[in-house]
């Protein structure tokens, strides 16, 4: 048996067993399989980066359509379900270059630096509110109170939605990750696409409404970039694309957030370097989003026969670009294996993608994570581990990270209300 073939067999990204030994297969591919073939998934994993770099860019040979495509192939009744709605055609991150452009541009200019500096203010004080709800309380499990909450209320707030179909939105953008999850439960799947459904139309009554009557909301300034743009395009064709913009720009979101105070809390000598250096937060962020990018790897599929690194791809493949790996590659990477935020390698990490499908939300996500997290240390002083619970993993092909995250601080209400108040004080 080859090495390929070895690697191929024994991975799983589904199984979270292997999970803590994701960074070994990793090496192990890069050194002796660097493209291999998973028989069980029937997808092609390309690990080193500079072949990574190569595929996100190889327009010819690799198309996004597959971005949106379960590890395995939805039961034919969910199917049936989700062909009653809208085309999936113009999701945005699953278009190529022609097509891709002028929707891309329309996107990008609504997330340009200069508006992200904008909205700076309400992203503050969404954060502000969401940690004032817990700062008091001294323990708290983070995903559930801050992680996953703020960056959907972001992305809503800035789409415009009204605040009362926030819950409604959020199990709909759940409903959305079920159905890439490595559920077999038929019932589950119908029901979460029943939900996309749903979360299609009221996306169409939103985008009717906006242009109708446009606002200074995210939805109304794509209503008109694309007509000026002269793409051609109807809201019924587009209608998928602040789907794409909730959920690329929620649940990443949310991983990087925990992971970042995960490793604040591996390490106290980095949590008291950021603490008295406020200043170095970007680069934590940035050095997350190198060491454990929550977007591990993307899927593109081969538009015919093609090599990578000596191995021949077939046409029709699904191929994972595995950004995890590609930032770990030590062909490019200085002691990849460590997590440093002061190293001056970091800027080339591919956490937020590169070239055509370099993430749009990038320096608002930026932004927000560095917004969330100065918060955080201010007001949770002497933030720690919660001796009493484990950290949970999430499950998902492509995406990696926490999904439970329980934390301690020193809390004044809750230090009054201890039963040893002697050695609390000390
Ligand atoms: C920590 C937060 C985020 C991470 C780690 C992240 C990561 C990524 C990555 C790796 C890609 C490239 C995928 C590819 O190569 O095909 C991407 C694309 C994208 N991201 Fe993000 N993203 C984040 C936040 C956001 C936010 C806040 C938004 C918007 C509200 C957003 C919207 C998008 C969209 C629409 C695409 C598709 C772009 C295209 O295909 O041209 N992302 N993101």
């Amino acid at each position: 048996m080859t090495a390929a073939e070895s690697l191929g067999l024994r991975f799983d990204p589904l199984d979270n067993s292997q999970a803590e030994m994701r960074w070994e297969f990793w090496d192990e591919a890069r050194r002796t399989a660097p493209v291999f073939h998973n028989p069980k998934y029937d997808v092609w994993f390309v690990t080193r980066y500079e072949d990574c770099d190569r595929v996100q860019r190889d327009h010819k040979h690799f198309s996004t359509s597959s971005v949106f495509a379960p590890a395995r192939p939805w039961p034919p009744t969910v199917q049936a379900i989700l062909d009653e709605g809208h085309s999936w055609k113009y999701f945005l991150s699953n278009n190529d270059p022609p097509e891709h452009t002028p929707l891309k541009r329309a996107v990008a200019k609504a997330f340009s630096r200069s508006e992200t500096r904008e909205a700076e203010e309400r992203v503050r004080g969404i954060a502000t509110r969401l940690i004032a709800g817990i700062a008091d309380r001294g323990e708290a499990e983070l995903a559930e109170s801050i992680a996953y909450p703020f960056p959907a209320l972001v992305v809503m707030e800035i789409l415009g939605f009204p605040r009362e179909d926030v819950e409604q939105l959020k199990a709909w953008g759940d409903a959305w990750l079920t159905l890439f999850s490595d559920t077999d439960d038929v019932a589950v799947l119908e029901r979460a696409a029943h939900d996309f459904i749903a979360f299609q139309n009221y996306m169409l009554a939103h985008f009717r409404a906006r242009q109708e009557q446009p606002t200074d909301d995210l939805m109304s300034h794509l209503v008109q970039q694309l007509a000026a743009e002269d793409t051609g395009l109807t809201i019924e064709d587009i209608v998928n694309v602040p789907i794409n913009l909730m959920t690329a720009g929620h649940a990443t979101g949310t991983l990087l957030l925990l992971e970042e105070v995960t490793e604040l809390l591996k390490d106290p000598e980095l949590m008291a370097d950021v603490r008295a250096n406020p200043e170095k937060i970007p680069q934590l962020v940035e050095e997350a989003l190198r060491y454990e990018p929550p977007v591990h790897g993307i899927f593109r599929t081969t538009l015919s026969e093609v090599e990578v690194a000596g191995v021949t791809i077939p046409e029709g493949a699904r191929v994972l670009i595995c950004y995890g790996s590609a930032n770990h590659d030590p062909a490019k990477f200085k002691c990849p294996a460590h997590f440093d935020i002061d190293r001056d390698d970091v800027s080339d990490h591919l956490g937020f993608g590169k070239g055509t499908h370099f993430c749009p939300g990038a320096w608002f996500a930026r932004m927000e994570q560095r917004v969330v997290l100065e918060l955080l240390l201010e007001r949770c002083p002497n933030l720690r581990f919660h001796p009493d619970h484990e950290q949970e993993r999430l499950e998902h092909f492509w995406l990696r990270g926490y999904q439970k995250l329980w934390v301690q601080w020193d809390a004044p209400g809750a230090a009054a209300s201890s039963d040893e108040p002697a050695a609390a004080a000390a």
